[in-house]
């Protein structure tokens, strides 16, 4: 029986002209996105896109993913860049190629479901800004999250690609949620909402060449958009995944430009070129103008990223993913959040523990904001669990969960668990089952309001709307209403290059290190500084000995670790780091920032009587909001301080009963763990 996707070799020799194949394979470039979303932290900057973007929009990409996914929030947060001007910029030069965005289905762009409102109002925004492509995905697969947007794509003529997220419980596909059987009804599922092409998102990486060779192969015989797949290389098996895939007939693979791909990224354009070369699946594309576009990337633009590539070991897989059926993300997210807690010691019990969170709530993929909420919820119930009582402190994002608010779990939520997290829910104790944005409020206008002297369009109020906090922060910026931090702007190549050549001496053994000094025990006048260099920063303590101010300690923060935001009054000359690693070249000049006013900030047990009770930060974070302020009477347990970590919200309830008599931070501040959030009294 003659198989019509099977891949016929047509031609032999390469060295006369090129067939033009019957059944060309289509690809999406995934460089200017997911590459660096995967490798580096999603950094990259617009500036660093526009010298290749003239010759990708040559090479012949089916289209090239240029928006979306965690874009959105790391541009204005982290980059000080318009999220809405890249695509505007971008588009000036993809010319002819399409222009693709990952779409969170009612999250957009951001952790939790907006209203109605806000999702159509950004759709519509994002079609007229430039993008042609809406890859639409739900963290629960529930397609009733994808009914407004997806009603607005196609108002807007634009292509709506219905995604269906890869996950499994067992080593391989199958078992009983996530088996062939779940996969072809939600691909029906999609067509008959119109889909114009359906995606496989294999975002860990764990879909192995024969389960992929079978899915296809269903998929095609079901339904008869064509079908893409998009696999990371993680854990090493997406190369083989794309050749099955292709083999069983796919129309369609992501790939990246080589210097973004493999690790936690994709396979890479170059080889797969060659790989089908005279064949009728053969892509035509120039393999010499891929290597002209790669020589700058390598060049010109790598460099100033190098040193944010989240994933610092030799081995480029992950073997973690395949043992344990975990995204090479969350477990990154999960080491670097332990890191920040002095707690890596406890990655064992988390890898036991996550599991069980994850069945416990359902069974849900792992996936943006899913696996951030069975992620964090796992740390903290590693942390502070006792042998007593589970779920000790539950997220809200848990507890929204609960409550239908994402969506319809694969599998039904835990009850006892269920009502544990939803007592006292804010908006009821009873769980929904409709579609979920149909409980939410409309919020554009409240969004419109609040920033009315801040924001000149729409596309400024929904920069806001969906990033109240860092939204409003940017929008200031933006509007020279607030100096922007040091930490947000670009690193450039003479940066990169005054680095390299310190560097280089330091290896030579031409700067000489300090003897070490034994640091003297903390004192009670110890006061902490965050001292910023370039992209990085140190926490130093100052003690004063009736003296001038004596540095005690310095304490070089990871790189992952999220950077504080710089006070604008904050600048004075200090000592450089001399302890740190020698790689880290001392420089003049650094931006002191006092982090906290002198407070005691130790447990609880330690405060002197009269004191009255801290309530510390018992991870690091982001504050959110206080929901007391100071003379405001509270019980125990009653929340205080909404405090972000991970971009999960979390609630701090109050250690005891009392009158709150000083509040030390305000919304937006960054905290360490332990800082003191507030005093009762
Ligand atoms: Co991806």
């Amino acid at each position: 029986m003659s198989d019509h996707n099977q891949v016929e070799i047509t031609k032999m020799d390469y060295s006369e002209d090129r067939p033009e194949a019957k059944k060309p394979l289509k690809i999406m470039d995934l460089s200017l996105r997911d590459g660096h979303q995967s490798l580096f932290a999603t950094r990259g900057r617009t500036e660093d896109m526009i010298p290749v973007a003239e010759m990708m929009d040559q090479v012949g990409f089916w289209a090239v993913e240029t928006w979306g996914g965690a874009t959105f929030d790391t541009m204005h947060r982290f980059l000080n860049e318009d999220p809405w001007e890249r695509i505007r910029t971008l588009k000036r030069y993809f010319k002819k190629t399409p222009m693709s965005m990952l779409l969170r289905g009612q999250n957009l762009v951001g952790y939790r479901n907006y209203a109605d409102d806000v999702a159509r109002a950004f759709v519509d925004r994002a079609a007229a800004n430039g993008i042609d492509i809406f890859r639409v995905f739900d963290a629960l697969n529930d397609f009733r999250n994808f009914e407004t947007v997806v009603s607005v794509i196609k108002k807007c003529g634009k292509h709506f690609q219905g995604s269906i997220c890869y996950s499994m419980t067992e080593q391989r596909m199958g078992g009983d949620v996530y088996n062939l059987e779940y996969y072809v009804s939600k691909a029906k599922e999609l067509e008959k909402m119109g889909t114009d092409s359906i995606c496989i998102k294999d975002m860990a990486g764990m879909l192995a060449p024969y389960d992929a060779y079978a899915l296809v192969k269903a998929l095609k015989e079901a339904v008869s958009v064509p079908v893409h797949l998009h696999s990371h290389f993680t854990s090493g098996m997406a190369s083989m995944t794309h050749l099955k895939a292709i083999e069983a007939g796919v129309d369609i693979v992501g790939t990246c430009m080589s210097p973004y791909a493999y690790r936690t990224s994709h396979p890479a354009i170059e080889p797969l070129v060659i790989t089908l070369f005279g064949t009728n699946r053969d892509t035509g594309f120039d393999i010499k103008l891929l290597a002209e576009i790669d020589e700058i990337l390598e060049k010109d633009i790598l460099p100033k990223y190098r040193h944010l590539l989240n994933d610092r070991r030799v081995s480029i897989i992950s073997a973690n993913v395949l043992l344990h059926q975990t995204p090479g993300g969350m477990i990154s997210n999960l080491v670097n959040q332990l890191r920040e807690m002095d707690a890596l010691d406890k990655i064992n019990q988390i890898y036991a523990e996550l599991p069980r969170v994850r069945k416990e709530l359902g069974q849900v993929p792992l996936v943006t904001p899913t696996s951030q909420i069975i992620g964090t919820q796992t740390v903290n119930n590693v942390l502070f669990d006792d042998e007593n009582e589970r779920y000790k402190m539950i997220t809200d994002q848990v507890k929204d969960l609960c409550y239908g608010l994402y969506g319809k779990t694969p599998v039904p939520i835990n009850p006892d668990l269920q009502k544990k997290a939803l007592k006292g829910y804010s908006r009821g104790e009873m769980p929904i089952t409709c579609r979920p944005a149909k409980v939410l409020e409309p919020e554009l206008e409240k969004a419109r309001e609040d920033v009315k002297d801040l924001a000149k369009d729409l596309d400024d109020v929904l920069i806001y709307a969906l990033y109240p906090v860092t939204g409003k922060r940017f929008l200031k910026w933006k509007y020279d209403k607030e100096e922007p931090p040091a930490e947000v702007k670009p690193r450039t190549m003479a940066d990169v290059k005054a680095e390299q050549s310190l560097i280089k001496k330091a290896l030579a053994g031409k700067l000489v290190e300090k003897p070490e000094k034994e640091v003297p025990p903390k004192g009670e006048g110890l006061r902490r500084f965050n001292v910023f260099v370039d992209d990085e920063y140190f926490e130093v303590g100052v003690e004063e000995e009736g003296g001038p101010p004596v540095v005690s300690y310095v304490r070089q923060i990871p790189a992952s670790a999220s950077v504080p935001a710089v006070p604008p009054a904050a600048v004075a000359p200090v000592p450089s780091a001399s302890s740190g690693p020698p790689a880290v070249p001392a420089r003049p000049a650094l931006a002191v920032a006092p982090v906290s006013p002198p407070v005691k900030k130790s447990a609880s047990a330690s405060m002197a009587q009269g004191d009255g009770t801290p309530l510390s930060a018992p991870m690091p974070g982001m504050i959110i909001s206080y929901e007391k302020g100071i003379g405001d009477a509270v019980k125990k347990g009653e929340t205080i301080v909404i405090l972000e970590a991970m971009k999960m919200e979390n609630a701090l309830p109050s250690p005891a009963a009392g009158i709150i008599k000083s509040i030390n931070f305000s919304a937006g501040d960054s905290v360490a763990k332990g800082d003191v959030l507030c005093i009762i009294e």
